[in-house]
């Protein structure tokens, strides 16, 4: 029996080293897309490419992926199931980087038209306060939720989400842009409640050489090129699709999710949406 828990204990270690050497934020420099960049300086790049974009996003999305994000959104609420719990229990879930709130809306609306549960509730988490207003104007026609400007979730030990706290938690196309992946996860497993779901929805690794060749033409020609015609920006779009190519594929991204101490399928915990150009990836709180 201790054997056992003696080789878990130490196969996660192991995960968690590995994990940590590879994304760790102890290094003076991370990379910004293809950009090398001091850690420190990360955060506030980020910051800019969302002030930038805030107003076009929602636009930009739909124009960029014909809509197919709404698909992929709607899919992975819809498998998460909010708000399907015991009777009687409110479920608390957080939506961190939730940006204009697509995910927390779509949680909401799930959440009482499937199983007419209206106590659920979404702190929605941004580091942005341009994207998380654009969210707060939307939110302003349905209805309300916990929007926390400026407060995150991502960093460790700052002590504003309390431990345990949660029983969902959702990151839509936000790990990516973070820092420390490691820390995300760290800080999600902290606030998460044991037998708390964590899931994660980010663009992946493509596995079918014509459709990666298609999708990887389409990317760097066209989506900075509909960035400058729309949002006038055509950086902030370049930066977002090198980004998707320095996040690990799946099987890495997986492992980090085991050496934050999450459980995972025996399938390695991911679900690839069309062909791996996004992923759904969850865990479970132990
Ligand atoms: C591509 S948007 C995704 C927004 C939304 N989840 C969606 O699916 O439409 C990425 C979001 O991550 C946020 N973000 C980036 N780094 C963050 C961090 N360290 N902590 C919290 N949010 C962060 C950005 O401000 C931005 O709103």
């Amino acid at each position: 029996m201790s054997h056992v828990f003696m080789q878990r204990f130490s196969t996660r270690r192991t995960l968690a080293i590995i994990s940590r050497r590879c994304y760790s934020t102890k290094d003076s420099t991370t990379h910004f897309g293809y950009k090398e960049v001091p850690i420190v300086e990360k955060e506030n790049l980020v910051k800019g490419v969302f002030s930038s974009v805030a107003s076009s996003y929602d636009v930009m999305n739909d124009a960029m992926s014909f809509g197919i994000h709404r698909l992929w959104k709607d899919d992975f609420v819809s498998t998460l199931d909010p708000g399907n719990d015991i009777v009687g229990v409110k479920t608390k879930c957080i939506d961190v980087a939730g940006g204009t709130g697509d995910i927390a809306l779509r949680i909401l609306d799930w959440a009482r038209e499937k199983h007419a549960d209206r106590d659920l509730s979404v702190d929605v988490v941004d580091i942005n306060p341009d994207m998380l207003e654009e969210g707060r104007r939307r939110f302003r026609q349905t209805i309300t939720t916990n929007i926390l400007p400026g407060r995150q979730c991502t960093r460790p030990g700052e002590g504003q989400f309390p431990s345990n706290t949660y029983d969902l938690y959702t990151i839509a196309f936000g790990i990516r842009n973070c820092t420390s992946v490691p820390d995300v996860l760290s800080e999600a497993y902290r606030v998460l409640k044991p037998g708390g779901t964590f899931a994660c929805l980010e663009f992946s690794r493509v596995s079918n050489p014509l459709l990666a060749q298609a999708y990887d033409t389409y990317s760097f020609s066209i989506i900075p090129l509909l960035g400058s015609i729309i949002a006038s920006d055509r950086a902030s779009y370049q930066y977002l699709v090198e980004s998707i190519r320095r996040f690990p594929p799946q099987e890495e991204f997986s492992n980090m999710i085991k050496a934050a101490g999450f459980q995972i399928s025996r399938k390695g915990g991911w679900r690839d949406l069309w062909g791996g150009i996004a992923c759904v990836h969850t865990g479970v709180k132990v």
